[in-house]
């Protein structure tokens, strides 16, 4: 037997360390040194041996040259959203972090797509929810399989075991959080558990070439619960996220060894799971019969996608000494940013202004061609005028009231004209490079603030 020790471990980095320190010396974050018991020296760790498993048999070192330089094998889902954003479907072998915040969507994500690989044996592993409660929302998503597994357990190596009877071919823990190995002895959760338990599923995925989805926790702050070096053991990290008061998801690659990280897959959220969005400009417009002010269109790109997207802005006398900014959806800073050069450059007195800003459909877009968008709703709401209808905006605004050029202006141009919008107003810098090109849609090109002004109201 060997003896119950512990150890002291950063909550931020997962640094192990023999005794309690103040600062990180890995991270040199302070005060995050928790300790947990371990049990260690424990030689008998050959816990999971994979040779015998699916006839899969390595060798451990091999010449370069030997390797095969074949494309890797990937299963292709029935979900265009999810095999997007992981490059190109499940690629074999492969271990794929899935985090999001409580609620959000994840079981119901990964539940209905396993449900619907009918040919492929997938096991769904939950420490969260019982038998009934994820039947009941099977149920709710409507679609049944014959080659879909539940195990509700939180033991690794009771895990292991049903994997080898089972034999599955894609492999769904929900989540890593509830996760415990019997090699580790602290609790469910712990820095030392994650990185253990990981590590385990690591190992069985790579060795029996079965991809592995892991769901996990994001705490308060928007950071994945557990050690960065979770994101480090994985090939894939996604990020699910989205407004809980709002239908739309937005799943995001933040790490993929296997493909691009500028995917992005949007989601709905209904009452028979989650739907695929694949046409979201549409419904991030809202049909509108008469015009009203305050109100732009702006063509942004989310990792490679064209979005048009609406923003709302209201601006009205304030009351109060300190005039209030309340943004939804939409950078603070960056608000008071383009008020001030509003006010620096146009002479609008926004600074007597209660000023508030909504970007529809709750979803956050991190892409800087929204500023024009924000300034034109931001000056129609201020001259109660509005912006016709069918003209969208792709435009950074800079700090001397100067339109910069953004990225990709073809591809939002050509978005907006599928759309049916009638014209577009960009950067001056952009149109250089689309002097060749046509277009049905009419592209304005304007290089000022002010100018952009004189030309709408
Ligand atoms: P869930 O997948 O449990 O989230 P997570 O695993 O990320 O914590 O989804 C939780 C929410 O989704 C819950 O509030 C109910 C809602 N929901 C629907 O709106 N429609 C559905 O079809 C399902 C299954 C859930
Ligand atoms: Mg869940």
């Amino acid at each position: 037997m060997s003896k119950t020790k512990s150890a002291f471990f950063c909550q931020n980095c997962g640094f192990e360390s023999t005794k309690w320190v103040g600062k990180c010396p890995s991270c040199s974050q302070w005060n995050t040194f928790v300790e947990e018991v371990i049990v260690k020296g424990n030689d008998k760790f050959l816990k999971d041996d994979w040779k015998e498993f699916n006839g899969v048999s390595k060798l451990k070192t091999v010449s370069i040259n030997d390797v095969s330089s074949a494309e890797e094998k990937r299963i292709i889902t029935t979900d265009a959203e999810l095999n997007r954003v992981l490059g190109g479907g499940i690629v074999l072998g492969s271990i794929v972090l899935v985090a999001g915040e409580p609620g959000i969507g994840k079981s119901t994500l990964f539940l209905q797509n396993g449900l619907k690989l009918q040919d492929i044996i997938t096991l769904y592993v939950s420490g969260e929810e019982s038998e009934q409660q994820i039947k009941m929302r099977a149920d709710r998503v409507g679609v049944s399989s014959d080659n879909f597994y539940l195990l509700t357990e939180t033991n690794t190596q009771t895990i292991f075991s049903e994997i080898r009877k089972l034999k599955p071919q894609l492999v769904i823990i929900d989540s890593i959080q509830t996760l415990q190995s019997p090699f580790v002895e602290s609790s469910p959760g712990s820095i030392s558990q994650i990185r253990e338990t990981a590590a385990e599923l690591q190992r069985f995925a790579k060795e029996t070439n079965t991809p592995v989805f892991l769901i996990g926790h994001i705490t308060k702050d928007g950071n994945i619960a557990g050690p960065k070096i979770l994101e480090h053991m994985v090939d894939t990290v996604l990020q699910f996220e989205g407004d809980r008061h709002y239908a739309y998801r937005i799943l995001r690659t933040l790490k993929n060894r296997f493909g691009s990280t500028s995917e992005l897959g949007i989601y709905e959220m209904t009452g028979e799971g989650m739907r695929p969005v694949s046409n979201p400009s549409e419904i991030l417009i809202t049909q509108k019969e008469d015009q009203l002010s305050g109100i732009a269109i702006a063509a942004t790109i989310e990792g490679m996608r064209p979005l048009l997207i609406e923003t709302q802005a209201l601006v009205t006398q304030s009351v109060y000494g300190t005039p209030q900014r309340t943004v939804s959806g939409f950078d603070l800073r960056r608000l008071q940013l383009l008020l001030a050069v509003l006010e620096k450059r146009g002479g609008f007195h926004f600074g007597v202004k209660d000023v508030f800003i909504n970007i529809a459909g709750g979803i956050k877009v991190e892409d800087p061609s929204l500023d024009l968008a924000i300034v034109c709703a931001l000056l129609s709401s201020y001259e109660d005028a509005a912006i016709p209808q069918l003209t969208c905006f792709a435009g950074e605004v800079g700090l001397s009231g100067e339109i910069r050029a953004v990225n990709r202006i073809e591809q939002r141009i050509a978005e907006a004209e599928k759309l049916g919008f009638e014209k577009i107003i960009v950067s001056k810098y952009n149109a250089k490079s689309l002097v060749n090109l046509k277009f049905d849609i009419e592209v304005v090109a304007l290089g000022k603030v002010e100018e952009m002004y004189q030309y709408l109201f």
